[in-house]
C-alpha cells in the first residue's frame, strides 16, 4: 500500500552535475557512467593531466576544473562555470573527493587527522553549503547532493581513527542535511562502499609503507560507480555496499561488544 511510487527520481539526461575527485578510481567511473545517460559534468581533481584524459574520451559533455576541494576558489570556479554556462542551476553534487591513513593515533602527528578532516569533512560541508542555493531554485528535477562516505562511518575500526572520525561526520551531515533539506525539494544520498581497488592506498597521508588494510572482498570502483548511480537516480537516503561491508556494520549494530572484543584482539599493543 506505501509503495514508492510517489518518490521522485533523479534523471541524469539534460542535466548538469560536479563530482569530485574526478581523476581516479570511484569518481572518474562515475564521470563516465553520469555522461553515458546524458548529463554534463563539471569534474573536479588537482591532477590536470588526468582530468585532461576525461576531455579526450568525452569531449565537452565534461568540464575540467583542476583545483584542491579544501580550497573556496574551487568552489567559486564551479559556480562560475555554472553561472557561465548560462543555467545557474545545478542537478547534482557528488562530494567524492577522499583520502586516508592507516596507523596507531597516538604514533601521529597531529598533521593526519586535519588533513583528512580537511578533504574529507570540511570540504564536503563547504560545497554543499555553497550549491544549497543553486538547487534550491532547481527543485522541480529533484536535485540530489550524494556524499560518498564508508562503511567506516557507520562502524569504526582501529588504526584508521582519523579516517573513521572524518566518515563518521559526514555521515551526521548528511543524515542532518537530509532532513533539513527535504522542505527544499533536496536529496542527500550518502553512500558507503567497503574496500574499493582503487588507488586510494597508494596515497594514504602519514602512513608507514608497512601498513597493510584488511577487509573481507574488494569492489571493482566500476561497480561501485554502478551501484552509486542507482542510489542517486533512486534518491535514496543511504546505501551500505558489498556483503563484507554490510556484514560489518550490521554485525555491530547487533552485537557491539563482541565486535569491539575481536577488533580489539586485531591490534597489536
Ligand atoms: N578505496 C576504498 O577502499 C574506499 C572505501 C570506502 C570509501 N572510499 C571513499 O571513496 C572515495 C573515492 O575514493 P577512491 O577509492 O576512488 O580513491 P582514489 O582512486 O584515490 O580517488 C580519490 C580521488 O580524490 C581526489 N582527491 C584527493 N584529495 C583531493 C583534494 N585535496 N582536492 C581534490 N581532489 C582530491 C583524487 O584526485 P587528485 O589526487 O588528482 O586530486 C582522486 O581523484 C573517497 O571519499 C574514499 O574515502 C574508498
Amino acid at each position: 500500500m506505501f509503495g514508492l511510487s510517489w518518490r521522485k527520481r533523479w534523471n541524469p539526461s539534460g542535466s548538469l552535475a560536479i563530482v569530485t575527485g574526478a581523476s581516479s578510481g570511484i569518481g572518474r567511473e562515475l564521470v563516465a557512467l553520469l555522461i553515458a545517460d546524458g548529463c554534463r559534468v563539471i569534474a573536479v581533481a588537482r591532477r590536470a593531466e588526468r582530468l585532461a584524459a576525461l576531455t579526450d574520451q568525452f569531449g565537452d559533455r565534461v568540464v575540467l576544473l583542476v583545483g584542491d576541494v579544501t580550497d573556496p576558489r574551487s568552489v567559486d570556479e564551479a559556480i562560475a562555470i555554472i553561472e557561465r554556462s548560462g543555467e545557474g542551476r545545478l542537478d547534482l553534487l557528488v562530494n567524492n573527493a577522499g583520502i586516508g591513513g592507516i596507523g596507531r593515533f597516538d604514533a601521529a602527528d597531529e598533521s593526519r587527522l586535519r588533513q583528512i578532516m580537511e578533504v574529507n569533512f570540511f570540504a564536503p560541508a563547504m560545497w554543499c553549503r555553497r550549491v544549497i542555493p543553486l538547487m534550491r531554485s532547481n527543485r522541480d528535477r529533484h536535485p540530489v547532493i550524494c556524499n560518498i562516505g564508508s562503511v567506516l562511518g557507520h562502524c569504526a575500526v582501529p588504526l584508521k581513527s582519523e579516517y573513521c572520525a572524518s566518515k563518521f561526520a559526514l555521515h551526521g551531515l548528511s543524515d542532518s542535511l537530509r532532513t533539513e533539506l527535504a522542505g527544499d525539494g533536496i536529496a542527500v544520498t550518502l553512500v558507503s562502499p567497503s574496500t574499493t581497488r582503487s588507488e586510494f592506498f597508494d596515497s594514504l597521508v602519514g602512513t608507514d609503507a608497512n601498513q597493510v588494510s584488511r577487509s573481507i572482498g574488494s569492489w571493482p570502483p566500476e561497480r561501485v560507480a554502478q551501484a552509486t548511480l542507482r542510489a542517486i537516480k533512486r534518491r535514496d537516503n543511504e546505501t551500505i555496499l558489498s556483503l563484507g561491508g554490510k556484514s560489518l556494520v550490521y554485525t555491530d549494530r547487533i552485537v557491539p561488544a563482541l565486535l569491539n572484543q575481536i577488533l580489539s584482539r586485531s591490534v597489536k599493543s
